[in-house]
Protein backbone atom coordinates (compact mmCIF):
# COMPACT_ATOMS: atom_id res chain seq x y z
CA UNK A 1 0.00 0.00 0.00
CA UNK A 2 1.41 3.61 -0.78
CA UNK A 3 2.12 5.55 2.02
CA UNK A 4 0.02 8.48 2.73
CA UNK A 5 1.99 11.96 3.35
CA UNK A 6 1.21 15.20 2.87
CA UNK A 7 3.51 16.55 0.34
CA UNK A 8 4.50 20.22 1.13
CA UNK A 9 5.13 18.64 4.54
CA UNK A 10 8.01 16.68 2.37
CA UNK A 11 9.31 19.65 0.72
CA UNK A 12 9.68 21.47 3.63
CA UNK A 13 11.66 18.66 5.39
CA UNK A 14 13.53 18.21 2.51
CA UNK A 15 14.70 21.36 2.26
CA UNK A 16 14.91 21.82 6.22
CA UNK A 17 17.30 18.72 5.92
CA UNK A 18 19.05 20.75 2.75
CA UNK A 19 20.00 23.59 4.41
CA UNK A 20 21.33 21.60 7.37
CA UNK A 21 23.67 19.00 5.44
CA UNK A 22 24.32 21.58 2.44
CA UNK A 23 24.31 25.03 3.09
CA UNK A 24 26.19 26.54 1.09
CA UNK A 25 24.38 24.80 -1.94
CA UNK A 26 21.80 27.57 -0.67
CA UNK A 27 23.74 30.52 0.20
CA UNK A 28 26.52 30.01 -2.77
CA UNK A 29 27.63 33.97 -4.66
CA UNK A 30 26.98 32.44 -8.12
CA UNK A 31 23.97 34.28 -10.26
CA UNK A 32 23.43 33.29 -13.59
CA UNK A 33 23.73 34.92 -16.25
CA UNK A 34 19.69 35.08 -16.93
CA UNK A 35 19.29 36.41 -14.01
CA UNK A 36 21.84 38.89 -14.08
CA UNK A 37 20.86 40.32 -17.03
CA UNK A 38 17.27 40.82 -15.60
CA UNK A 39 18.98 42.51 -12.34
CA UNK A 40 20.69 45.04 -14.37
CA UNK A 41 17.41 46.22 -15.62
CA UNK A 42 15.94 46.95 -11.94
CA UNK A 43 16.15 50.84 -11.32
CA UNK A 44 18.16 51.38 -7.91
CA UNK A 45 16.04 52.12 -5.20
CA UNK A 46 13.28 49.59 -6.12
CA UNK A 47 11.66 47.34 -3.33
CA UNK A 48 11.86 43.27 -4.66
CA UNK A 49 10.40 40.70 -3.20
CA UNK A 50 12.25 36.95 -3.65
CA UNK A 51 9.50 34.66 -3.06
CA UNK A 52 11.24 31.22 -2.21
CA UNK A 53 14.88 33.04 -1.25
CA UNK A 54 15.92 29.90 0.25
CA UNK A 55 19.16 30.73 1.88
CA UNK A 56 19.37 34.06 0.13
CA UNK A 57 21.75 33.70 -2.62
CA UNK A 58 19.81 36.30 -4.85
CA UNK A 59 17.98 38.45 -2.17
CA UNK A 60 22.04 38.83 -0.43
CA UNK A 61 23.49 39.61 -3.96
CA UNK A 62 19.88 42.45 -4.99
CA UNK A 63 20.63 43.61 -1.43
CA UNK A 64 24.66 45.00 -1.96
CA UNK A 65 23.38 46.51 -5.01
CA UNK A 66 21.34 48.37 -2.64
CA UNK A 67 17.64 47.65 -3.61
CA UNK A 68 15.10 47.25 -0.58
CA UNK A 69 14.93 43.58 0.00
CA UNK A 70 12.35 41.01 1.62
CA UNK A 71 13.18 37.51 1.22
CA UNK A 72 10.18 34.87 1.83
CA UNK A 73 11.01 30.85 2.21
CA UNK A 74 8.49 28.61 3.95
CA UNK A 75 11.55 26.96 6.06
CA UNK A 76 12.34 28.76 9.28
CA UNK A 77 15.94 27.13 9.08
CA UNK A 78 16.42 28.44 5.15
CA UNK A 79 15.44 32.00 6.22
CA UNK A 80 17.97 32.08 9.36
CA UNK A 81 20.79 31.11 6.83
CA UNK A 82 19.71 34.09 4.61
CA UNK A 83 20.00 36.28 7.46
CA UNK A 84 23.24 34.96 8.80
CA UNK A 85 24.60 35.25 4.88
CA UNK A 86 23.26 38.90 5.06
CA UNK A 87 24.86 40.18 7.69
CA UNK A 88 28.24 38.25 6.82
CA UNK A 89 28.23 40.50 4.12
CA UNK A 90 27.41 43.44 5.77
CA UNK A 91 24.31 44.09 3.66
CA UNK A 92 20.78 44.90 5.13
CA UNK A 93 18.16 42.55 4.20
CA UNK A 94 14.84 41.25 5.59
CA UNK A 95 13.91 37.67 5.64
CA UNK A 96 10.19 36.49 6.85
CA UNK A 97 9.16 33.07 6.86
CA UNK A 98 5.61 32.20 5.04
CA UNK A 99 4.15 30.69 2.10
CA UNK A 100 4.26 31.43 -1.10
CA UNK A 101 0.82 30.38 -2.11
CA UNK A 102 -0.61 32.93 0.77
CA UNK A 103 2.02 36.10 0.68
CA UNK A 104 2.08 37.79 4.13
CA UNK A 105 2.37 41.44 2.28
CA UNK A 106 -0.33 43.59 1.13
CA UNK A 107 -1.30 44.76 -2.13
CA UNK A 108 1.28 46.93 -4.48
CA UNK A 109 3.78 46.54 -2.22
CA UNK A 110 6.79 45.73 -4.19
CA UNK A 111 8.37 46.90 -7.42
CA UNK A 112 9.62 43.92 -8.26
CA UNK A 113 8.95 40.21 -7.55
CA UNK A 114 11.39 37.51 -8.49
CA UNK A 115 11.08 33.45 -8.18
CA UNK A 116 14.27 31.98 -9.09
CA UNK A 117 16.23 28.74 -9.09
CA UNK A 118 13.57 26.67 -9.97
CA UNK A 119 11.89 27.31 -6.89
CA UNK A 120 8.40 27.21 -8.73
CA UNK A 121 9.28 23.54 -9.73
CA UNK A 122 9.10 22.75 -5.81
CA UNK A 123 5.61 23.49 -5.23
CA UNK A 124 3.51 20.64 -4.97
CA UNK A 125 0.54 21.20 -7.95
CA UNK A 126 -0.21 23.46 -10.99
CA UNK A 127 -2.61 24.83 -8.53
CA UNK A 128 -0.11 25.92 -6.51
CA UNK A 129 2.15 27.29 -8.79
CA UNK A 130 -0.98 29.23 -10.16
CA UNK A 131 -1.74 30.85 -6.70
CA UNK A 132 2.37 31.72 -6.57
CA UNK A 133 2.27 33.65 -9.97
CA UNK A 134 -0.98 35.36 -8.69
CA UNK A 135 -0.11 36.23 -5.54
CA UNK A 136 3.33 38.20 -6.89
CA UNK A 137 1.40 39.90 -9.00
CA UNK A 138 -1.19 41.13 -6.50
CA UNK A 139 2.04 42.62 -4.14
CA UNK A 140 3.46 44.17 -7.47
CA UNK A 141 2.98 47.91 -7.55
CA UNK A 142 1.63 49.45 -10.78
CA UNK A 143 4.63 49.76 -13.65
CA UNK A 144 6.21 46.63 -11.23
CA UNK A 145 7.68 43.71 -12.89
CA UNK A 146 8.22 39.64 -11.95
CA UNK A 147 10.97 37.51 -13.10
CA UNK A 148 10.65 33.64 -12.67
CA UNK A 149 13.05 30.91 -14.46
CA UNK A 150 11.19 27.38 -14.25
CA UNK A 151 11.93 23.87 -15.71
CA UNK A 152 9.63 22.69 -18.61
CA UNK A 153 8.57 19.26 -18.08
CA UNK A 154 8.78 18.56 -21.67
CA UNK A 155 12.90 18.98 -21.50
CA UNK A 156 14.65 15.91 -23.51
CA UNK A 157 16.11 14.22 -20.69
CA UNK A 158 13.49 14.48 -18.84
CA UNK A 159 10.68 13.39 -21.16
CA UNK A 160 12.95 10.15 -21.93
CA UNK A 161 12.58 9.19 -18.23
CA UNK A 162 8.93 10.09 -17.59
CA UNK A 163 8.46 7.93 -21.31
CA UNK A 164 9.95 4.98 -19.44
CA UNK A 165 8.05 5.52 -16.28
CA UNK A 166 4.61 5.99 -17.85
CA UNK A 167 4.65 4.02 -21.10
CA UNK A 168 6.11 1.24 -18.79
CA UNK A 169 9.63 0.70 -20.24
CA UNK A 170 11.26 0.21 -16.96
CA UNK A 171 9.04 -1.36 -14.69
CA UNK A 172 7.17 0.45 -11.79
CA UNK A 173 9.69 -1.22 -9.17
CA UNK A 174 12.82 -0.42 -10.95
CA UNK A 175 11.40 2.88 -11.31
CA UNK A 176 11.05 3.24 -7.48
CA UNK A 177 14.70 1.44 -6.32
CA UNK A 178 16.06 4.37 -8.71
CA UNK A 179 14.33 7.24 -7.06
CA UNK A 180 13.33 5.67 -3.44
CA UNK A 181 9.81 6.66 -4.54
CA UNK A 182 6.29 5.72 -5.80
CA UNK A 183 5.14 6.00 -9.11
CA UNK A 184 1.57 5.65 -8.33
CA UNK A 185 -0.67 8.84 -8.35
CA UNK A 186 1.78 10.95 -9.76
CA UNK A 187 1.50 13.00 -12.69
CA UNK A 188 3.70 13.10 -15.28
CA UNK A 189 6.10 15.96 -14.97
CA UNK A 190 5.86 15.30 -11.29
CA UNK A 191 8.78 12.52 -8.99
CA UNK A 192 10.85 12.52 -5.91
CA UNK A 193 14.62 13.02 -6.15
CA UNK A 194 17.21 13.13 -3.61
CA UNK A 195 20.92 13.68 -4.06
CA UNK A 196 21.76 10.98 -1.33
CA UNK A 197 19.98 7.26 -1.34
CA UNK A 198 21.45 6.51 2.15
CA UNK A 199 18.87 8.86 4.13
CA UNK A 200 14.87 8.72 3.45
CA UNK A 201 14.28 12.34 3.06
CA UNK A 202 13.54 13.04 -0.72
CA UNK A 203 12.51 16.23 -2.67
CA UNK A 204 9.59 16.87 -5.05
CA UNK A 205 9.33 18.42 -8.47
CA UNK A 206 6.33 19.61 -10.00
CA UNK A 207 7.25 20.58 -13.62
CA UNK A 208 5.04 22.39 -15.89
CA UNK A 209 4.72 23.14 -20.14
CA UNK A 210 5.13 27.08 -21.30
CA UNK A 211 1.39 26.28 -22.37
CA UNK A 212 0.80 25.34 -18.62
CA UNK A 213 2.43 28.78 -17.72
CA UNK A 214 1.06 30.82 -20.40
CA UNK A 215 -2.84 29.80 -18.97
CA UNK A 216 -1.46 30.71 -15.23
CA UNK A 217 -0.24 33.94 -16.06
CA UNK A 218 -3.24 35.08 -17.85
CA UNK A 219 -4.80 34.67 -14.66
CA UNK A 220 -2.83 37.88 -13.45
CA UNK A 221 -3.70 40.43 -15.73
CA UNK A 222 0.32 41.32 -16.41
CA UNK A 223 1.57 41.82 -19.50
CA UNK A 224 3.84 38.61 -19.92
CA UNK A 225 6.41 36.82 -21.96
CA UNK A 226 7.76 33.25 -21.79
CA UNK A 227 10.63 32.46 -23.62
CA UNK A 228 13.62 29.84 -23.44
CA UNK A 229 16.39 30.42 -21.68
CA UNK A 230 18.26 30.61 -24.75
CA UNK A 231 15.71 33.12 -26.76
CA UNK A 232 15.86 35.33 -23.54
CA UNK A 233 19.67 35.66 -23.70
CA UNK A 234 19.48 36.03 -27.81
CA UNK A 235 17.37 39.06 -27.25
CA UNK A 236 19.74 40.42 -24.99
CA UNK A 237 22.53 40.04 -27.50
CA UNK A 238 24.38 36.86 -25.76
CA UNK A 239 24.46 33.56 -26.90
CA UNK A 240 23.62 30.42 -24.57
CA UNK A 241 23.00 26.72 -24.58
CA UNK A 242 19.76 24.70 -25.02
CA UNK A 243 18.21 25.08 -21.99
CA UNK A 244 14.97 23.22 -20.68
CA UNK A 245 14.16 26.76 -18.28
CA UNK A 246 11.61 29.12 -19.08
CA UNK A 247 11.73 32.74 -18.09
CA UNK A 248 8.94 34.43 -17.64
CA UNK A 249 8.79 38.24 -17.26
CA UNK A 250 5.43 39.84 -16.66
CA UNK A 251 4.63 43.72 -15.71
CA UNK A 252 1.76 45.09 -14.27
CA UNK A 253 0.12 48.29 -16.02
CA UNK A 254 0.81 51.27 -14.69
CA UNK A 255 -2.66 53.68 -14.40
CA UNK A 256 -2.30 55.24 -17.90
CA UNK A 257 -1.47 51.59 -19.26
CA UNK A 258 1.87 52.29 -20.09
CA UNK A 259 3.95 49.61 -21.23
C1 LIG B 1 15.46 25.15 -5.08
S1 LIG B 1 15.38 26.17 -3.65
C2 LIG B 1 15.83 27.73 -4.39
C3 LIG B 1 16.25 28.77 -3.40
C4 LIG B 1 16.64 30.12 -3.98
N1 LIG B 1 15.55 30.76 -4.68
C5 LIG B 1 17.87 30.02 -4.88
O1 LIG B 1 17.74 30.25 -6.08
O2 LIG B 1 18.95 29.72 -4.36
C6 LIG B 1 13.61 26.29 -3.41
C7 LIG B 1 13.18 27.02 -2.15
O3 LIG B 1 11.75 27.20 -2.19
C8 LIG B 1 11.24 27.06 -0.88
N2 LIG B 1 9.80 26.74 -0.99
C9 LIG B 1 9.23 25.67 -1.59
N3 LIG B 1 7.88 25.74 -1.50
C10 LIG B 1 7.59 26.90 -0.84
C11 LIG B 1 6.39 27.54 -0.47
N4 LIG B 1 5.18 27.01 -0.72
N5 LIG B 1 6.45 28.73 0.16
C12 LIG B 1 7.66 29.30 0.45
N6 LIG B 1 8.84 28.72 0.13
C13 LIG B 1 8.81 27.54 -0.52
C14 LIG B 1 12.09 25.97 -0.29
O4 LIG B 1 12.07 26.00 1.12
C15 LIG B 1 13.47 26.30 -0.87
O5 LIG B 1 14.19 27.14 -0.01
Amino acid sequence: MSQKFNLKDTVREYFKWKVEHNPNRYIRDEIIPCERKYFESIPAGSKVLDVCCGGGRTAVFLAKKEYEVVGLDFVEEMCRKASENAREKYVKAEFVIGDATELPFKDQSFDYAICVGNSLNNLTSSLEIKLVLLEMARVLKEDGGIFTVTQDKFSPIRFIREMHRFVGILPKRVWRIMTGGSCDGLHFGEGFYGSDNRHSIKGFVHNTSKYELKRYMQTTGLDFQIQNKKEYMREKGFSSKFSPSHIITGHKKGRAGRD
